[in-house]
């Protein structure tokens, strides 16, 4: 699929650990665009870790900083960046992100998402409690909206790397059924 071909920008959404920026990066390379991640354009803009923030701000202030990010990744070109997975829980960055982007979910199995987020305290909403029962109770809570937003869903729990790039990419094609 050539650049030219990609109408809007390609937004990864989906749980922490689901994998939105490593494939999001393939899926990039594979495009031939860039791939941007919106925790990093707000980590620049706020000059400071998202944990850090949440701990002096309040995750309230983190979603408009998100929101504010999106406004403006979405403006540019038709890049892919990869979200946060609780920007879809902000209804202003739900709303920006069905008008302006192509949505992807990438769905995997909590157990597999635990295994990727292990080992890592850069995601303050695990850092207090078990992941297991804090990742499935987030997904209870962000399930539909991630359903509302995406344009479809892939799974990133299935087969190797190269081939979710590959089911993105048929999605891709046949945006807008
Ligand atoms: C969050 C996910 C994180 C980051 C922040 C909040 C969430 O991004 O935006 O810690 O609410 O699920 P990743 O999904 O890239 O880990």
């Amino acid at each position: 699929m050539a650049q030219t071909a990609l109408p809007r920008p390609v937004v990864m959404i989906g749980m922490m650990g689901a994998g939105k920026t490593h494939i999001g990066r393939l899926l990039g390379q594979r495009l031939g665009i860039p791939f941007t991640d919106s925790d990093a354009v707000i980590e620049a803009a706020i000059g400071c870790r998202i944990a850090d923030y949440f701990a002096s701000h309040g995750e309230p202030a983190f979603r408009e900083r998100e929101y504010e990010a999106f406004e403006s990744l979405l403006a540019g070109p038709a890049i892919v960046i990869g979200a946060g997975g609780g920007a879809v829980t902000n209804p202003k960055t739900l709303e920006l992100l069905k008008a302006k982007a192509i949505p992807v979910w990438l769905q995997a199995a909590t157990s597999e998402l635990v295994r990727r987020c292990a080992g890592s305290d850069a995601r303050p909403l695990l850092n207090n409690g078990d992941p297991t029962t804090i990742l499935d109770g987030l997904l209870q809570k962000r399930g539909s909206l991630y359903q509302e937003a995406a344009a479809f869903m892939v799974r990133s729990d299935e087969g190797r790397d190269t081939d979710v790039v590959d089911r993105i990419i048929d999605g891709l094609k046949k945006w807008p059924q």
